[in-house]
């Protein structure tokens, strides 16, 4: 499976926090926000990854995470020349995907909790179809919104609905099958001149292949839409590192997890940052496994 990782966007509504600056590059509490969805993609075991951008932009984000090599990961990247839409991810990544399932994230997800990694593999059993997830929200209405009959099975996903028809909003993460590719293609332009990934969805829903995955209240997404909600996600990442002195979405210490990197590598990595808490971190776990 390949992973797509989206930045994009103008993130007029961050400004002028964002005027300078992609939104997916300011901290959540101490690291680049991109690197929280990255971790979700490797916790997946995904270790190709497409990175869609900005012309303006991508140079930033080829010096933050270069080639990959150094994390066991192979990092490309495409340019995303107008924001067409959540749904252009598949049709510039067309070549990446291939022949391959693919994984896509939005730059701006943050997600935390036991069950993630369980979630993540047993979303990607489904071999076929999609596989989205549906998140308990207080206010869904700027979300894709899940519509379920009287039995619990979904009926639609709405984009943005002004009256929601549940509190189940759906987040950055789905899973597709290659035929993605060309369901995206055919989807046409939203009121807002988006190909939107809930037209996508509401595809695979048509052909009786979307699984829609319940998470409980046990999981955190995060939301980073506002300076208010980044500060909340800052404050929330500090505390529970605080209290229990593991990292929240560090990328490095994943990649060793994980078997991409040898416990050398991993401490290569924490020696050039030793001057940080963060280099100090990677160097003690590398150390505990001694
Ligand atoms: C997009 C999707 C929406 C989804 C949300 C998750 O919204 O269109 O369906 O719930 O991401 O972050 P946007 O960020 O374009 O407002």
């Amino acid at each position: 499976m390949k992973g797509i990782l989206l930045t994009g966007g103008k993130g007029t509504r961050m400004y002028p926090m964002t005027k300078a600056v992609s939104k997916q590059l300011l901290p959540v509490y101490d690291k680049p926000l991109i690197y929280y969805p990255l971790s979700v993609l490797m916790l997946a075991g995904i270790r190709e990854v497409l990175v869609i951008s900005t012309p303006e932009d991508m140079p930033l984000y080829q010096k933050l995470l270069g080639d990959g090599k150094r994390l066991g990961m192979r990092f490309s990247y495409q340019v995303q020349e107008t924001p067409r839409g959540l749904a252009d991810a598949f049709i510039i990544g067309a070549d990446f995907i291939g022949q391959d399932s693919v994984c896509l994230i939005l730059g701006d997800n943050v997600f935390f909790g036991q069950d993630m990694t369980r979630t993540l593999l047993r979303a990607m059993e489904n071999k076929n179809g999609a596989t989205i997830f549906g998140y308990p929200v207080k206010d869904a209405r700027s979300f894709g919104v899940v519509e379920f009959d009287q039995d619990h099975r979904v009926i639609s996903i709405e984009e943005k609905p002004a009256h929601p028809k549940s509190n189940y909003a759906v987040p950055g993460l789905y899973f597709y099958d290659s035929r993605v590719v060309d369901i995206a293609r055919k989807v046409q332009p939203s009121a807002r001149g988006e190909i939107e990934i809930t037209d996508v969805n509401n595809a695979y829903l048509k052909m009786g292949e979307l699984h829609v995955t319940l998470l409980g209240r046990g999981m955190a997404w995060l939301d980073t839409g506002t300076p208010a909600s980044l500060l909340r996600a800052s404050e929330f990442v500090e505390a529970v590192q605080a209290r229990q002195g593991f990292y929240i979405s560090c990328i490095e210490e994943i990649a060793w997890r994980r078997g991409f990197i040898t416990t050398e590598q991993l401490t290569a990595l924490g020696e050039e940052l030793k001057m940080t808490d963060y280099g100090q971190y990677l160097l003690s776990i590398a150390r505990e496994a001694g």
